[in-house]
């Protein structure tokens, strides 16, 4: 499955790993575009970023785009909408202990104070039934995370909003392309937040992006990412300063023309990867796809199971010693992040997030792999667990 792009020198260190974790694909006309703007030295925000929201939306089935400099930008100058909406300084988000750290961050950065809640260890995701008992009266919003491309329970999510009058922000930096009963993430929230950084599926190299079908939030996310401006330099909000620039936009655009082609390779890994491991399943909780779903693939997890003669340690230093890339899965961000400790939180408030992180990992699944890296990973994690017998 050959696409039509260059391979990345950033994530393909193909000198160290055989099996990199990911990948950019840059596009000959995202190249031409780049050239263009360079050349006429419109490099800030411009007709290239303007089509790239015009694109992204139509892709996402929403109404508005707004494009920013990062995943975590998206996430905060969402969050920062809210107070459009009523919401006060130091009210609280509701988002999953496990996830990538700037879930948390983006929303201390807005102003708001997170409230985690944990997640459940076969879904990655935040448990649904623990939301209701982490609401309290300053709750404003929920902002579940699909980790590694696997929706979250939306129908629980959403009925629980509704029931408290909350808002439903989704980090869906790691989901482009997944699908939840029929829908596409990203559209099923009022707001969603998507990373753009080089690993996910449509990259800018550094950006992310904010879709919604409400206009009036469309508004404030335009005026947020732009310092708060309202009107000529009049400034009414307090802003970040997030814009996209043109040479991002021409590769984003580059990116949605070949999304389609991502997309399927991505997901023939993933599938492929998920038969592959079901040899190994007394050994190892892997992602799995549930009829409900598509999964948008970003990477793919592997937990080492309870009562495993081996740690999750070893595993890695094996498989990263054969050239296979990995990455912790995340951590329970307010108990193993030593940067939260301000919260209060104790090991053992969020054991399923902690099991995780503890025994947990995530390898590449990328357009550049191909199915011999594949059954290559299959044969060094057979390899590693014959030395365990
Ligand atoms: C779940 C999640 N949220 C937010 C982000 C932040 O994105 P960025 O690195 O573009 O700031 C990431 C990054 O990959 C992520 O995985």
């Amino acid at each position: 499955m050959e696409i039509k792009a260059n391979k990345s020198e950033t994530f393909s260190n193909k000198a160290k790993f055989k099996v990199p974790f990911g990948t950019v694909s840059i596009t000959d006309d995202a190249r031409e575009m780049i050239d263009e703007a360079i050349t006429t030295k419109w490099v800030t925000r411009g007709k290239y970023v303007q089509e790239f929201e015009e694109r992204f939306a139509q892709l996402f089935g929403v109404k508005e785009a707004v494009a920013v400099s990062s995943g975590t930008d998206a996430d905060a100058i969402a969050c920062a909408v809210l107070y459009d909406f009523g919401a006060e300084r130091g009210d609280e988000i509701i988002v999953p202990a496990l996830t990538f750290v700037a879930t948390g961050n983006a929303v201390l950065q807005a102003g708001f104070h997170p409230v985690f809640v944990d997640v459940n260890r076969e879904t990655l995701n935040i448990d649904p039934q623990k939301i209701e008992e982490a609401i309290t009266p300053r709750t404003r919003a929920i902002m579940p995370v699909h980790l590694m491309g696997k929706p979250a329970a939306m129908d629980e999510i959403l009925m629980i909003a509704k029931k408290h009058k909350l808002h439903v922000i989704e980090d869906a930096a790691e989901a482009h392309g997944a699908e939840y009963k029929g829908k596409k993430i990203g559209s099923i929230g009022e707001m969603a937040a998507l990373s753009l950084y080089a690993a996910h599926i449509i990259t800018t190299i550094e950006g992310g992006i904010v879709i919604t079908d409400n206009a009036q939030m469309a508004d404030a996310l335009r005026s947020l990412r732009n310092h708060g401006i309202e009107g000529k330099f009049q400034f009414k909000r307090i802003g970040f300063s997030a814009k996209m620039n043109e040479i991002e936009a021409a590769v984003g655009i580059g990116n949605i023309k070949i999304f389609d082609q991502i997309l399927e390779k991505r997901r023939r890994n993933l599938l492929y990867l998920i038969e592959k491991f079901k040899q190994f399943e007394e050994h190892f909780i892997t992602i799995k796809e549930e009829s409900h779903e598509k999964i948008g693939p970003h990477a793919f997890s592997i937990i080492v199971r309870e009562g495993a003669n081996f740690k999750k340690d070893e595993f890695v230093q094996f498989i990263e010693d054969a050239g296979v890339d990995s990455r912790n899965l995340f951590y329970s961000i307010p108990t193993q992040c030593a940067n939260y400790a301000f919260l209060g939180k104790k090991l053992g408030d969020f054991p399923e997030a902690e099991y995780c992180s503890d025994n947990g990992t995530h390898i590449g699944i990328h357009q550049d792999i191909e199915l011999e890296d594949l059954d290559y990973v299959e044969q060094v994690v057979a390899d590693f667990l014959q030395t365990k017998r």
